[in-house]
């Protein structure tokens, strides 16, 4: 079938959808650029945050979480889309270029683009009731699709994840250029992008896997009681632009499909900002097999929680260029 593009009202639902996905400190690194036949995704360099990612690698697995959120739009609304990732070598910030042909949403598409709506970071205190195993395969298996894996944090290995991140959070408590990056993008002064307040609860010292901790938190944490979460650390077999981008998407997968089964869910990232750190979770959760992109909190809210407040975006307006 020949490929077209949507009209465009349809694509502005479709990137107002995408620009809702998950990005390191919600700063939103990309740009989309609708050329004739096909949409391109670009990383923006001018967003990207050199003191908490210097490998520029989350601003690649961001822009990978968004071009996953498109396609589950386009999906929604009745586009396939095919991608190519990183089509250029000579041009690494073009990410990847998207073409699209008619397709009835399966029923799978429309629950997965109401995910969409309903995701949200969630780092308060999750409820002590497990996760089902089988709900941690959906998800992993969901994920996987996209060219990455899954690994479930055993409780034998949970210590020695929780070791590299406090390692992290101990070093950034010591670092002004980090702490001055963090606030700046701490969503105080009403812009749209950066980490609200009313988005972080205060730190919790018992936590055995401490959350980053973000400027002037201010949002009700859920009531004391042990903590039910589930880590998991989605990662790759090499660690390009194009797996990073793969990663993203993945891990967009994995937290729609967890927010589908009615779960909370939050990204932690600090310590694979850190070469080492990333090393040592490389070795202690993989055995040294793959590269880990991103970890994720996986758990249920406890009852009665009151809902998140939901985090600014930009105008689509401000990202696309025709
Ligand atoms: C690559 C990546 C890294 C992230 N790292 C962290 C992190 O270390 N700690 C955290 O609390 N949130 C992290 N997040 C979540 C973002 O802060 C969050 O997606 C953003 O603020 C938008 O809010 P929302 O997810 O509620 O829409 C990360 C997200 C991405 C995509």
């Amino acid at each position: 079938m020949v490929s077209a593009l949507p009209d465009d009202e349809t694509l502005e639902v479709a990137l107002g959808m995408a620009v809702r996905a998950p990005s390191v400190h919600n700063s939103q690194p990309w740009r989309w650029r609708i050329a004739g036949d096909h949409i391109a995704l670009h990383a923006d360099p001018d967003r990207h945050l050199p003191h908490t990612d210097p490998q520029q690698r989350a601003l690649v697995v961001s822009c990978g979480a968004a071009l996953h959120h498109l396609r589950v739009a386009l999906a929604g609304l009745g586009w396939a889309a095919t991608v190519t990732r990183v089509p250029d070598p000579d041009h690494p910030d073009l990410l990847a270029t998207i073409t699209t042909t008619p397709r009835r949403p399966s029923d799978v598409d429309i629950e997965m683009t109401a995910a969409i709506l309903n995701r949200q970071s969630d780092r308060r205190r999750y409820a002590d009731w497990r996760v089902p195993p089988g709900y941690i395969r959906t998800v992993s298996t969901r994920a996987n699709r996209f060219g990455a894996a899954v690994r479930h944090v055993p409780g034998l290995l949970r210590p020695q994840l929780a070791g590299s991140v406090r390692r992290a959070a101990t070093r950034h408590a010591d670092d002004a250029d980090y702490l001055y990056e963090l606030t700046a993008w701490s969503g105080r002064h009403g812009t749209p992008d950066g980490v609200p307040a009313r988005n972080t609860p205060p730190p919790r010292p018992t936590d055995e896997i401490p959350s980053r901790l973000f400027a002037g938190p201010a949002l009700t944490d859920a009531a004391a009681g042990s903590d039910g979460a589930e880590w998991l650390v989605v990662c790759t077999a090499g660690d390009d632009r194009r797996f990073q981008l793969s990663a993203g998407e993945a891990t967009s997968a994995l937290l729609l499909a967890a927010t589908d089964l009615g779960l909370s869910t939050c990204i932690q990232t600090e310590p694979l900002g850190m070469r080492d750190l990333r090393h040592d979770i490389r070795r202690a959760v993989l055995h040294d097999c793959a590269f880990p992109q991103t970890m994720v909190r996986i758990g249920w809210v406890p009852v009665n929680t009151a809902p998140l407040p939901s985090t600014p975006r930009r105008a689509v307006g401000d990202i696309v260029d025709r």
